[in-house]
């Protein structure tokens, strides 16, 4: 069940990717136009929340009950933070991924609530933006100390 998972887990941070930017540029686009906000608009930040839900549900099983690395840094978790590969997985990428979730929904709520499409679109900008950065960073990208591979096949 874990390698299945874990290849999941890489795999679907592609579309977690891919619907955030559409999310976000269709909200800049909308903010710049200025143009109304539109059901697919609302269409496009749907599947970024729900594909971010996901992605955090499959994590959260990883972390709690499957993942090696996980398991490693909860046995000595003094050392873990020493160690900046353990710690990434054990604390930064969690807390940015959670952040990340956070701000979907509540930017979502907010569009929900806003008057007028211009703050929708505003509102879209702001909170999927910072969300779709939170995201970028919190990925261990094979470039960064804690490298995983781009595609789990490579
Ligand atoms: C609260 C949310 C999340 C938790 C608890 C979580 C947990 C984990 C854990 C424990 C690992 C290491 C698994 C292992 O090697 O044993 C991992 C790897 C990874 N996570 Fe997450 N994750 C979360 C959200 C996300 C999100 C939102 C993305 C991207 C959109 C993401 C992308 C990745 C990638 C690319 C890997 C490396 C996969 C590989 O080794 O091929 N994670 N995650």
């Amino acid at each position: 069940m874990y390698i299945p998972l874990l290849v999941l887990h890489s795999l679907l941070r592609w579309l977690v990717l891919l619907a955030g930017l559409v999310a976000l540029v269709r909200a800049l686009t909308g903010v710049f136009g200025p143009r109304p906000w539109t059901p697919t608009d609302d269409r496009a930040s749907r599947l970024f929340a729900i594909s971010l839900d996901l992605q955090v549900a499959i994590g959260l099983v990883l972390y709690g009950l499957l993942s090696p690395v996980a398991r490693g840094a909860f046995e000595d978790l003094g050392a873990a933070m020493r160690n900046p590969t353990l710690r990434f997985f054990a604390v930064e990428h969690v807390l940015l991924m959670l952040a990340a979730l956070a701000l979907v929904h509540v930017g979502r709520v907010r569009v929900g609530r806003a008057r007028h499409d211009s703050a929708r679109q505003r509102q879209a900008a702001i909170f999927f933006g910072i969300a779709l950065v939170l995201v970028i960073v919190g990925i261990p990208w094979p470039w960064m100390p804690e490298a995983r591979p781009l595609f789990p096949f490579r």
